[in-house]
């Protein structure tokens, strides 16, 4: 096959295709955009011309409505990691069940010691735990956190990173990068009209990987900062240059500025041990969710035990953040995401995952090299992202000046041929992911290219 054009390609053609394999899907979008605002629950799940609608799960597969099956690399973007509907998985909702006759009590239980005690002595041994019911949740607790430990109101965070839809993150996530100045010096941009002025005045963007700006900024705003949170690699795959990484432990500490890794993404994905595992780099505080609930709703802050305490709800601590949640530490999602991580940390599980990953990214390597498409693949572990792009992408404005819609037409290929991941999302493997499914998927997508150069 001859290379891939951009100017050449029938995107009409190959929407075209995927409407007439997902008729069923357009058909429940019309009824469920009667529903609910856009069709969807979560922003998140839209896609053009209409996201399709799954009607069951196994291993690594999925089949929707009109009966297409596809190897899933989206896994619940990335929040499955044994597979679907994996025994062990079945067994503890089952045993939930049994053991205490209810999903939830609204009281403590046994699970909640023993597994904050895995999750602890796994990143932060030093530390302690507190469980939410989502991603979000965690990174809004951890900023309150840092609120009050330091008693200061700003926060820093890197253009690009996404940590949830909380109001004090949701800036510079997805940036115009015409309205967000210079690489050196962003401005922050709300990405959300009720982000305005008041809270973005409250706000430092930071340029991820370029030290000697984050360095400034943050020294310009010491004082003033409550925390400086990232995801240790951005959109869970962009590593942070290991000097950057050290560079930016040392300054907070000498500032006294909380350091706030937000792993949802990379928790038990990069490391079992996650981002911090990755780059012995230790944070103040570190947000999980995804991947510790096992395909259940769950979060979790781990951190400084000082700075946990103040969720202390005893009469004599004076410094309270105050805490709650009906469901935190529910049953279910602890039993679950308990038994997955004893799973995933079985000896050579999370070994032999990053052989499969490792496989698949050199065929897709291999099929874009062939057809003559400049790329750069980024990820560590269990995930990865592909830009396709003649220079390595270190941060945002790399991968926006990437070419998202030729990416978006080879994933809309892909969808068409079986293989699921929401168009221009990373890639994210299961332990139910087999060599077959990766070798298919090596062959689909060099089939997608090829549709695209003919
Ligand atoms: C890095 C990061 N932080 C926070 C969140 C929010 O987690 P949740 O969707 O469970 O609220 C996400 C979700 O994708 C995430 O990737």
């Amino acid at each position: 096959m001859g290379p891939v054009r951009a100017s050449h390609i029938d995107e009409r053609g190959i929407v075209a295709r995927f409407e007439a394999k997902t008729r069923k899907s357009a058909e429940l979008y019309r009824r469920a955009l009667e529903v609910t605002p856009g069709g969807v629950m979560a922003g998140i799940k839209h896609f053009e011309p209409y996201p399709l609608f799954m009607k069951k799960a196994d291993g690594s597969h999925l089949w929707d409505l009109d009966g297409n099956e596809y190897v899933d690399y989206l896994l619940s973007y990335g929040a499955i990691i044994l597979g679907h509907g994996n025994r062990v998985v079945k067994e503890s909702v089952e045993s939930v069940l049994d053991t205490y006759g209810t999903t939830v009590m609204g009281t403590p239980t046994e699970l909640e010691s023993d597994y904050g005690v895995v999750l602890r002595d796994m990143y932060r041994p030093d530390g302690m735990i507190r469980f939410t019911n989502s991603g979000l949740e965690a990174t809004l607790l951890a900023v309150r956190l840092a609120k009050g430990h330091t008693g200061r109101r700003k926060v820093a965070k890197f253009e690009g990173h996404y940590h949830g839809a909380v109001d004090h993150f949701l800036f510079s996530y997805t940036p115009d990068v015409e309205k967000a100045g210079s690489q050196e010096s962003p401005t922050p941009v709300g990405d959300s009209v009720d982000v305005d002025g008041g809270l973005l005045s409250e706000s430092v963007a930071l340029p991820f990987n370029n030290w000697k700006a984050t360095e400034r900024i943050i020294e310009a705003n010491s004082k003033e900062l409550a925390c400086v949170m990232m995801e240790p690699f951005e959109e869970g795959v962009i590593p942070g240059d290991h000097e950057f990484m050290r560079n930016l432990r040392s300054l907070t500490s000498d500032h006294g500025i909380p350091l706030v890794f937000d792993e949802v993404k990379t928790g038990f994905r990069v490391r079992p041990g996650g981002a911090s595992e990755y780059y012995s780099v230790t944070p103040d505080l570190t947000c999980l969710g995804k991947i510790i609930g096992g395909g259940l709703p769950i979060g979790a802050v781990v951190g400084e035990a000082e700075m946990m305490k103040q969720l202390d709800p005893r009469k004599g601590n004076r410094r309270k953040v105050f805490h709650s949640g009906t469901f935190n530490g529910n049953p279910l999602s602890l039993s679950v995401g308990m038994a997955t991580v004893r799973e995933l940390t079985r000896k050579g599980r999370f070994e032999g995952l990053l052989r499969k990953t490792e496989s698949l990214k050199q065929m897709v390597a291999g099929e874009l090299t062939s057809h003559s498409l400049p790329h750069d693949i980024e990820g560590e572990g269990a995930m990865f992202n592909i830009y396709l792009t003649d220079k390595k992408v270190r941060n945002y404005r790399d991968a926006k000046a990437s070419d998202l819609r030729l990416r978006r037409l080879i994933d809309m290929g892909l969808l068409a041929s079986g293989v699921y991941l929401k168009p221009e999302n990373r890639y994210c493997l299961s332990l139910a992911h087999s060599n077959d499914d990766i070798r298919q998927t090596g062959e689909k997508f060099g089939g997608a290219l090829d549709a695209l150069a003919s």
